[in-house]
């Protein structure tokens, strides 16, 4: 049996996976930001709800509450150095092009994709939920884009080395994560 203590309820143990969101600016650019505060929950039948959250006056935030869709690319482990740019870069400051990188359009939406993603979900707000200076969208997922060395039996048989996805786990407790964002 382990031994625990309680401690304040601050602290994150919340390991998440790595998304960069891709949306249309108002100006019809395309716009990605990283977004790891995502998950998923269940619909009718097989459908599920792409599920992610946006704190603060983001632009990523601001174009997904005008237009209602984005893609959600994942992240590989090639992707960091993207990941890495589009996070510390604000759009508000300027497009982000110091990288070079491909965008294409979604096959569904009309969202901006990166190229370089080996998943990419098309997603369509359903609702949302506000909670203090956050809002989380509850989406349906109207496409998704899988790499084509996949093939999948059943809804749950992702080979995990194909997409080599990048785990994100924020270190500190939740007073720090809000500062960040
Ligand atoms: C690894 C990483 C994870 C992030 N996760 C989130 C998140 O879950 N929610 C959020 O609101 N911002 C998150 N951010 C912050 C945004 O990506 C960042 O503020 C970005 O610059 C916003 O770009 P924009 O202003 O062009 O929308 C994250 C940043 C990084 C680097």
């Amino acid at each position: 049996m382990a031994k625990r203590r309680s401690v304040d309820p601050k602290y994150s143990m919340c390991v998440q996976p790595s998304f960069i969101i891709g949306t249309n600016n108002e100006d019809g650019s395309a716009n990605f930001a990283p977004i790891t505060w995502a998950s998923a929950t269940h619909e009718d039948g097989d459908q599920y709800l792409f599920v992610i959250s946006m704190a603060g006056t983001k632009m990523t935030k601001k174009n997904v509450l005008r237009t209602g869709v984005f893609s959600a690319n994942l992240v590989s482990i090639d992707m960091l150095p993207l990941m890495d740019y589009f996070g510390s870069k604000h759009a508000k400051d300027g497009a982000k092009n110091d990288i070079s990188y491909e965008v294409v359009r979604g096959e569904v939406l009309d969202v901006p994709v990166l190229n370089e993603s080996r998943w990419v979900y098309e997603c369509e707000v359903a609702r949302t939920v506000e909670t203090g200076d956050s809002t989380t969208f509850f989406c349906h997922i109207r496409n998704i884009q899988m790499d084509e060395r996949l093939t999948c039996e059943d809804i749950f048989d992702i080979d995990l080395t194909v997409l080599d996805p990048v785990i994100y786990f924020l270190v500190g407790h939740l007073n720090h994560q809000s500062r960040k964002f």
